[in-house]
């Protein structure tokens, strides 16, 4: 029996296949690389030490998933496949909606045709509502959702409810829905990470390319929050950590003590870090200078964000193990052996 993992030529997806292989679990990799490339699975098969199934499609492509469906024993599905720039999805709500929830839809409507009832998806903490945060106290799984402020939180949004309705019009389907914090760092071998196309939308990516030389500076934006130091305060969690998560919901499927009332679950550490206390820290652990420049705050962002993850440690037996200094030092490892991601080789003037 096998997982089919969509998305997992990505940045989380890539790290999972690792822990999945790991704990002994098999799968089959389900990706249309439209943000990914297959030297991230060429890399993944390095590290796990033998090859993996790939099977290139979308998943809004009826025909192709069914093919795949056809073609291995499918037993479970995590599903990372999907669109996820949170500006890019103001500008293009259709196409959010169309990757997102009817792929989700039509990869769903497939596995019910061939009986595979068992799901984790990659939901997000920009479910909850925009208030929520201003309250300065941990996320629960049981705070209010739906308030989202962009067409992306609204498809993870979207997808949840559809995900809780066929749950109700059929009770074989087990569902786990985990909401990510924020993913930083990095595989601590530096061969696999995060590689995103064109200039990073994100804190992380952003603070690692300006520390290798290839952005000037940083802009951080807006000192003028409600904060400790005045910039915005996130929950950062080591993405090999959030990879370990997967593997215990799938284990937790698997157990006797599923039970269907829970199974959201926050996946965070449950410490907050503003971005001048992430540009410190990166600085410390790769020894590089990271230039920042304090610039208007962003539209849309929120001061402080992050979770309360003791559901997780309490019904999943996950927790977080690793620090930011982990976090930073891993993603550098990365960052400093592939400046420009898995496009070229190693860059000799980069630390290592
Ligand atoms: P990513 O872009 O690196 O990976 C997503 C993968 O899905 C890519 O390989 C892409 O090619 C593939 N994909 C996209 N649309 C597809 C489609 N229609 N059919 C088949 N494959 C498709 O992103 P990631 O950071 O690894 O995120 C994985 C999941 O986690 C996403 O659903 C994302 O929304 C969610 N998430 C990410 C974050 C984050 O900050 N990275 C936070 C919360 C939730
Ligand atoms: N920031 C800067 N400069 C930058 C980028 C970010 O100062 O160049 C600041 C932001 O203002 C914010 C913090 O760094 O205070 C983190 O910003 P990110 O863009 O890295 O992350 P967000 O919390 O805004 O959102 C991320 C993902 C979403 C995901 C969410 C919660 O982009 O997809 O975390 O999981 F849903």
């Amino acid at each position: 029996m096998k997982i089919l993992v969509t998305g997992a030529a990505g940045y989380i997806g890539s790290h999972t296949l690792v822990e999945l292989a790991n704990a002994g679990y098999e799968f089959v990799v389900y990706d249309n690389l439209s943000n990914s490339s297959k030297e991230s699975i060429n890399r993944v098969s390095k590290i796990i030490g033998k090859d993996i199934l790939f099977e290139q499609g979308d998943i809004r492509d009826t025909k192709r998933v069914q093919e795949v469906f056809e073609k291995y024993d499918i037993d479970w599905v995590i599903h990372f496949a999907g669109l996820k720039a949170v500006g890019e999805s103001v500008e293009k709500p259709l196409e959010y909606y169309d990757n997102n929830v009817i792929g989700t839809i039509r990869l769903l409507e497939v596995m019910k045709e061939y009986n595979c009832k068992k799901i984790v998806f990659s939901s997000s903490a920009t479910v909850y509502d925009e208030k929520s945060p201003y309250n300065y106290t941990p996320l629960r799984e049981t705070d209010p959702t739906g308030d989202t402020t962009n067409p992306y939180g609204t498809s993870k949004y979207m997808i949840e409810r559809i995900l809780n309705d066929l749950y109700i019009s059929d009770n074989e389907f087990k569902i786990v829905i985990l909401r990510y914090f924020n993913p930083v760092g990095a595989y601590e071998s530096g061969t696999i990470g995060e590689d995103p196309s064109g200039v990073p939308n994100n804190l992380m990516p952003y603070i690692s390319q300006t520390a290798v030389g290839k952005r000037e500076f940083l802009s951080v934006f807006g000192d003028d929050y409600d904060t400790k130091d005045g910039t915005g305060v996130r929950d950062y969690i080591h993405v090999v950590d959030l990879a370990d998560a997967h593997v215990k919901a799938i284990d937790y499927i698997n157990s006797d003590k599923f039970n269907a009332n829970i199974s959201i679950f926050n996946i965070g550490t449950g410490f907050g870090y503003s971005v001048l206390k992430m540009i410190k820290a990166y600085e410390r652990a790769s020894n590089k200078q990271v230039p920042y420049k304090i610039v208007p705050r962003r539209s849309g962002d929120i001061a402080v964000c992050y979770a309360d993850s003791s559901l997780a440690k309490e019904v999943l037996g996950w927790e977080a193990t690793r620090d930011l200094e982990a976090m930073c030092r891993d993603s550098w490892k990365w960052q400093s052996n592939n400046p420009d991601g898995y496009k070229e080789k190693k860059c000799n003037n980069a630390k290592k």
